[in-house]
């Protein structure tokens, strides 16, 4: 095996949770990711915990969290879930957001993984370790969730075309959950089946947000039902779909 060479970030990362550089750059992998390695993930400046069953947080979903604040901007109390919450990254920072504001909240965070379920439940533990307002429950998509409306749905569901698989980064296609990250065909399989599910769910007013392949531009199959907004992330590149209620 050769010698991992780190970057300057991933030594930053290794030193501040503990772990010697030198000694770690000749037995580990190189194309295992630093996170998990350290067991953690920043996101928005916070540290998740992390393994290989959930995939690690990216800094383009950061997003996603003020896109929904304003959405919210107006309102008093909201009530938001995130379908395949993984780590819990979205779900939580959102609910510490808001906890930030005051606003009465409550929020349901889902995953089919009990393995990231557990994960989320740790990171929640942790991160916000006064709260009693977010569940986590097991669903596939919304199939188990009670009959609530929400302000805010959030879902950065696996959205990689299947045949693209192949063609990631050993330290992405080998390492993290396949599970977290094959989206079938043509990468809108969940995405489908959740805006199926999705009207009885959302408030006449609500949103969801959904992260998606910068790919996915065309939203005409989904015209019928609902008013959609593709826009950028921080390295421009289409990834958010804003979608409401016609
Ligand atoms: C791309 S990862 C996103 C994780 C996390 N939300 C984030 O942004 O870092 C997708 C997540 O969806 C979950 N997932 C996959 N299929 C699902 C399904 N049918 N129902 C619910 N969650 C699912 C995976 O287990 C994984 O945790």
């Amino acid at each position: 095996m050769s010698k991992r060479q780190f970057t300057a970030y991933e030594i930053n990362q290794l030193t501040k949770h503990g772990l010697d550089p030198f000694t770690l750059a000749d037995i580990i992998n190189p194309d295992i990711p630093i996170e998990y390695i350290t067991c953690f993930s920043e996101f928005r400046g916070r540290d998740f915990e992390v393994d290989p069953s959930v995939l690690i947080p990216r800094i383009e979903t950061e997003e996603i969290i003020d896109i929904a604040l304003k959405h919210v901007a107006h309102k008093r109390s909201v009530i938001y879930c995130d379908v395949g919450t993984g780590s819990g990254a979205i779900g939580i920072s959102f609910g510490i957001e808001l906890a930030k504001r005051n606003l009465t909240y409550y929020g349901i965070l889902s995953d089919i993984s009990p393995k990231a379920l557990n994960m989320a439940r740790d990171n929640l533990e942790s991160l916000m370790p006064q709260d009693k307002c977010i569940k986590l429950i097991k669903s596939d998509l919304m199939n188990d969730y009670p009959e609530i409306e929400f302000d805010v749905i959030f879902a950065n569901l696996p959205y990689i075309p299947s045949t693209r698989i192949k063609q990631l980064n050993s330290s992405v296609k080998d390492y993290e959950p396949i599970g977290a990250l094959d989206g079938g065909k043509d990468g809108l399989k969940y995405i489908r089946k959740l805006l199926d599910q999705a009207p009885k769910f959302l408030k006449s007013k609500g949103v969801i947000i959904l992260e998606v392949d910068d790919t996915h531009t065309d939203t005409s199959e989904f015209d019928g039902h609902w008013s959609i907004d593709v826009q950028p992330d921080i390295n421009q590149k289409n990834r958010f779909w804003i979608i409401s209620k016609k």
